[in-house]
This record gives C-alpha cells, structure tokens and sequence, in this order.
C-alpha cells in the first residue's frame, strides 16, 4: 500500500462498537430510536439509486458488510430487493439490526460474522454485491496491524463475490485516489464514482465521504 496510515484509533476495535450498539439498543427499546445513520440518509440513498440507476436486477444476492443497524438494508427491502444479508462482528449490532427489521416488517439475513477472522461463514462467490459504508474505515483505524487487516478484508471481499461482482464502498477515511490504489493492485477495477455533494472550507472545495463502485476482475490473491 502506498499511502500513509491512520492513526489508530477506538473506533478500530470491537470492544467500541459493542458498547455503542449496546446503548443503541436501549434507545431503540425506549425511544424507537434507530441510531446513527453513518454518513447520512442522503448517502444510503445515492447507493440505492445508483443501483436502480444501473438496473441491477433486485434478485441479486447482496451483503452489507458491518451492517450495524442495518438501516441501509432496510431501504433496500422498501425498494422491492429480496435476498438480502448483513453481517457485523458486534453481536450487538446484529440484535439491534434484527429487533428493527422485524419493527419494520422486512425479511433481512442477518448473521454475527468477523471478516477478519478467517472463518468461512459463507460459500465462495456467493454474492453478487457487497455495500460497505464506514467499514473499511473502522478496520483501517485498528490498533493491530491495520495494513494487514486491509488486505485480509479486500481478499475476504473477493471470496466471497461472484465473477464481475460489485462493491460499493464508502468512506471518509480515505480519498478516492487512496481507494483505488489500494482496491485496484488487488483484483478490482472501479466501475463508477458515485457523485456526493460537494463542501467548502477555508477557500478550497472537495468531497468529505468517496463513495466508489469497483467490480471484481480476479480471483487470485497477489
Ligand atoms: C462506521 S460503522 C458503520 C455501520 C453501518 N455500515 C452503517 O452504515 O451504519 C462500522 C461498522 O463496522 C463493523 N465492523 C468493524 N470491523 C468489523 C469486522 N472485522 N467484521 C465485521 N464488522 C466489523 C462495526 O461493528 C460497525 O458496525
């Protein structure tokens, strides 16, 4: 990897997400509340559209990894997709995902899995797209070997899409150029940049959060 690295930090570790989703749950018993919505209702629902944009086919078995709430799942089901399955390493996530898609009526698989761990948890090629929002960025900020755990998710990644399938990534870690170097030596090749709104400080303008579209070219490891 030829860029620099993050520096480490809580949000990179389970034990942070746990204690967050343990909190969210109790606002979702108590309030009805859902919990954040990373980077925004607007960004789940440039994903959804780009998706539709590009008429993929709603059949197509999709997973969200590091689901957490799962809302941007939820949206999927409310916009007529079917096969649908989110993973997060945080148990908690996963009770909390659970207790709100069945709040909302929508039938979601979803499962405690750490992509990281090595486990196969699900068949090779088993998905046709991945969505990830604010996940490669957790596990960028690991405290552990974070370009190792980088290369075990985008390997991991590749497992478990079919030929030709897609991720759809988002983060405001790293740059859109960033993305790509890293994704693109590893058997990837962008299909789209999905167009977020622009911000302005101190004179100059860019994007806070890349959301990037990369399809899979290669199976074989590097
Ligand atoms: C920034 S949050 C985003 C959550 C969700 N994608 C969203 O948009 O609301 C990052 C998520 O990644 C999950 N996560 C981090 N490392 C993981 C790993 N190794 N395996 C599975 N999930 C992980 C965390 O538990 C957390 O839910």
């Amino acid at each position: 990897m030829s860029h620099n690295e993050l520096q480490p930090s809580e949000l990179g570790t389970k034990e942070y997400w746990d204690n967050t989703y343990s909190a969210e749950i109790e606002n979702f018993k108590e309030f009805g509340d859902f919990g954040e919505i990373w980077f925004g209702d607007g960004c789940s629902s440039r994903i959804t559209r780009w998706l539709e944009k590009n008429n993929i086919d709603k059949n197509q078995s999709v997973i969200d990894l590091g689901c957490g709430n799962g809302m941007l799942l939820v949206k999927l089901a409310e916009n007529e997709w079917k096969d649908l399955t989110g993973v997060d390493y945080s148990q908690n996530a996963i009770e909390l995902a659970t207790s709100i898609a069945k709040s909302q009526g929508v039938s979601i698989n979803y499962q405690v899995w750490d992509l990281l761990s090595g486990e196969e948890v699900f068949e090779k090629e088993k998905f046709m797209i991945a969505l990830d929002k604010g996940t490669y960025d957790a596990i960028s900020l690991s405290p552990d070997d974070s370009a190792q755990c980088r290369r075990k998710y985008i390997e991991k990644v590749k497992d478990i899409l079919k030929p030709n399938g897609l991720l759809l990534i988002t983060s405001c870690n790293w740059t859109e150029e960033e993305l790509r170097t890293s994704f693109c030596s590893s058997g990837f090749e962008v299909v789209s940049l999905i167009p977020a709104p622009q911000f302005q400080f101190g004179g100059s303008s860019g994007n806070k959060v890349t959301s990037l579209v990369f399809k899979k070219t290669r199976s074989d490891k590097e």
